[in-house]
């Protein structure tokens, strides 16, 4: 059956369970690295623990996309012109939209994102701060082709995808994803997308284990969630959030690790694991200008330029969809 949750379509069993969150919880858990997909960090108050994060002082990459967007306006209006539909995927945060929409001259707005609440926040706000910009939210998951709205359809796109979410998903899910953007915005469009730099292992470890334990309670939400709608009984005790610097993959993981053997149930099934063992509950890609650069040509994007905050911690890359041309 599927239910009205905000206006986010959410499937539920008749106990009300959210029906794809216990399939992703049940199947990771059955892994050998027991793992959970990372959107389920975010409900309500796992969303607001990430606000609290974009505040530490351990955890730059907000502020840094913020120098930059704040910095580089003049460079953004003369490489990507006027009179494009700015379609952002995943709602704008009040800060860093305006600063890119006040820098180009936009035709239009075209806020994406799964969940209608924020939608209509940002898209209101937006709104208020740039009258006679017209605004056409778009309720979708982002990671699906989306029918754009037919009045910004012959316009010309710009795509903004900033706080580096891009890191969030391993290689060929985020090749799937910017090939998505690709189909969606149409050759000639312009993409403008944050990349965390790839840094000492030392700042990118604390930016993601912060000495507040902010990042931990975020991971330990996870658990909490778990226990409380899957009717779980994970002892919380046992686990340690962990943030540990994978170098081949490039990328900072967050981990629950258990402290001693435990066993639990999660929806009536049983589980264990032993001391040392962890739970993998999310990744965060880094990149430099050569793996940036690979993966926007790995979905047709072709690299146009590209922005670093003033201690080159983060990178802003504009890409633009071109065409499959003949190459040796
Ligand atoms: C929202 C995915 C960009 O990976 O930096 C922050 C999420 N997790 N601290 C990131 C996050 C732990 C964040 N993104």
């Amino acid at each position: 059956m599927s239910t009205q949750d905000g206006l986010k379509l959410v499937e539920r069993d008749e106990s009300g369970v959210d029906t794809a969150f216990r399939a992703d919880i049940l199947d990771g858990l059955s892994q050998d690295q027991k793992a959970a997909p990372a959107r389920w960090l975010y409900d309500d108050a796992g969303s607001q623990l990430f606000e609290d994060i974009t505040q530490l002082p351990e955890y730059y990459p907000t502020r840094a996309e913020t120098d930059i967007l704040s910095t580089r306006g003049e460079e953004f209006a003369a490489m990507i012109g006027a009179g494009r539909a700015v379609v952002e995927f995943g709602s704008g945060s009040s800060v860093k939209t305006p600063l890119l929409l006040s820098a180009i001259a936009p035709a239009a707005y075209v806020p994406l994102d799964i969940s209608g609440d924020f939608l209509r926040a940002a898209a209101e706000e937006l709104a208020g701060k740039f009258p006679g910009l017209p605004v056409y939210p778009v309720e979708a998951d982002f990671m699906r082709m989306v029918e754009l709205p037919s009045e910004v359809a012959a316009m010309p796109k710009l795509g903004f995808f900033p706080g580096s979410t891009i890191g969030n998903m391993v290689a060929r899910t985020a090749v799937d994803l910017l090939r998505n953007m690709r189909e969606t915005l149409g050759v000639g469009a312009k993409l403008l997308i944050g990349m965390d730099l790839i840094k000492d292992e030392d700042v990118l470890v604390a930016a993601y284990d912060d000495s507040a334990g902010v990042t931990a309670e975020f991971n330990y939400n996870l658990v909490r969630r778990i226990n409380r709608e899957l009717d779980g009984d994970i002892p919380l005790d046992a686990l340690k959030h962990e943030a540990r610097w994978n170098d081949d993959y490039a990328r900072v993981e967050m981990h629950l690790n258990a402290q001693r053997d435990i066993d639990f149930t999660v929806s009536g099934r049983s589980f264990a694991m032993k001391a040392g063992e962890s739970i993998h509950t999310e990744n965060s890609h880094k990149f430099n200008r050569r793996t940036s650069n690979m993966l926007l040509l790995a979905a047709g994007w072709e690299p146009q330029a590209r922005w670093l905050d003033s201690k080159n911690r983060f990178s802003l890359m504009l890409a633009e969809a071109r065409p499959p041309r003949s190459a040796p």
